[in-house]
């Protein structure tokens, strides 16, 4: 049985998905903060299997006790927490509390009740500007805002643990840009609100719900001045835990000194044009933008490099960017207004 934080959510609820199609049991322990509970529903639409939900909070330790000992979970995949970059510095202390004390309440229950196997969801962020591209695991940790630095806290936090107790088995995954949605269109990204992240604006841009795209900047460094991500379809991300969990399981896993810490990535850059001129194209519909002044924090390109992945988990990407930006579609196109359609 794996206990899935934030399970409900958009990684999570992907992520659920692929754990039951493989024949884990899943307990899902979300807060609803940031999700609706119709996407567990659609959860066993899709697989034709039930997660077990308990509701409950990470920051709070009894709950998560309880939750261990009811599930029987043997692993904990932990999703749950806060992302929005540009909230985060408005209300760090939000994000310290989500992020850092809701995974150190989190692994003080998991070492009560004996369960020493976790796969954390962390992210590119933690790598800050980057001084070397692609990115590689050993490249400098320096966030450069209150979530990136959350996650690279929950880091550090998991590696002294580790050291201190080489029984724990921890996978650190470091999550580039995770976009696209589920084939069946019944399961996708719901942002509450107007979105942060480029691949929902531009869905909801494609569907009418909003006019124009504002490209953050056309002066950059890359070929075409505007930012170049690395984004990864949220399936093969899911796969990645899969692959994870596996890996941990492996005795091999036993000699390597620190967390298993991998990027999960394509490890192959696209411009905020490139994704505009694909989902136009797979979409049939037009998506206007404007250049707007660049965003404060952004960086000009960030990609992974992707073969430690690929060595360690026997993972690699596999759908690209035509596979995003259609599933984003079909999942837009079917949910203008995600899961309150
Ligand atoms: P999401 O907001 O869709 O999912 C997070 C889930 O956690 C939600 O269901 C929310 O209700 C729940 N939650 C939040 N705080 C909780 C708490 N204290 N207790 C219990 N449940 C709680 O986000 P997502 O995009 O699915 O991201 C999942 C994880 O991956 C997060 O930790 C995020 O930081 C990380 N990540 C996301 C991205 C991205 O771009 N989406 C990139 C890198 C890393
Ligand atoms: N962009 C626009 N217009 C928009 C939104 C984004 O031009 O309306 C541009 C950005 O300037 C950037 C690119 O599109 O060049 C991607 O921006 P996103 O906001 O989608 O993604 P970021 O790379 O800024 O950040 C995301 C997550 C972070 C995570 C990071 C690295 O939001 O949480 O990826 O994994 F840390």
């Amino acid at each position: 049985m794996i206990l899935v934080t934030g399970g409900a959510g958009y990684i999570g609820s992907h992520t659920c998905v692929e754990l039951l199609n493989a024949g884990f049991d899943v307990t899902v322990f979300d807060n609803f903060y940031n999700s609706n509970p119709e996407a567990l529903v659609r959860v066993e639409q899709i697989t034709g299997r039930k997660p077990e939900l308990i509701q409950g909070d990470c920051r709070d330790r009894a709950a998560v006790v309880a939750a261990l000992k009811q599930s029987q979970a043997n692993a904990v995949i932990h999703f749950a927490g806060l992302k929005a970059v540009g909230e985060s510095v408005e209300q760090p202390l939000s994000y310290y509390d989500n992020n850092v004390v809701g995974t150190l309440r989190l692994l003080e229950a998991m070492q009560e009740c004996g369960v020493k196997t976790l796969v954390f969801s962390s992210s590119a962020t933690v790598y800050g500007d980057p001084v070397q591209l692609p990115l590689t695991e050993s490249h400098p940790l320096a966030p450069t805002n209150p979530y990136g630095r959350s996650k690279w806290m929950v880091e550090e936090m998991l590696r002294d643990l580790y050291r201190s107790d080489n029984t724990f088995r921890i996978s650190i995954l470091r999550y580039f840009n995770p976009v696209g949605a589920h084939d069946s269109g019944l399961i996708g990204e719901d942002p509450q609100g107007i979105p942060n992240n480029l691949m929902p604006f531009v869905a909801q841009v494609a569907v009418k719900r909003r006019e124009i795209l504002n490209v953050w900047g056309n002066d950059y460094p890359t070929p075409d001045g505007t930012g170049v991500r690395d984004y990864i379809h949220v399936v093969d991300l899911a796969l990645g835990h899969l692959k994870a969990l596996e890996a941990l399981r492996n005795p091999q896993v036993n000699k390597f000194p620190e967390c298993l810490t991998v990027n999960l990535g394509t490890g192959r850059g696209y411009s905020v044009l490139d994704v505009v001129r694909a989902y136009e194209q797979v979409s049939g519909r037009p998506v206007p933008y404007r250049i707007a002044p660049r965003r404060p924090g952004d960086i000009a390109s960030c990609y992974a490099d992707p073969k430690r992945a690929l060595e360690l988990l026997s993972w690699q990407a596999k759908l690209g960017l035509d596979a995003m930006c259609a599933s984003s579609w079909h999942w837009q196109s079917i949910n203008p207004k995600g899961y309150q359609s």
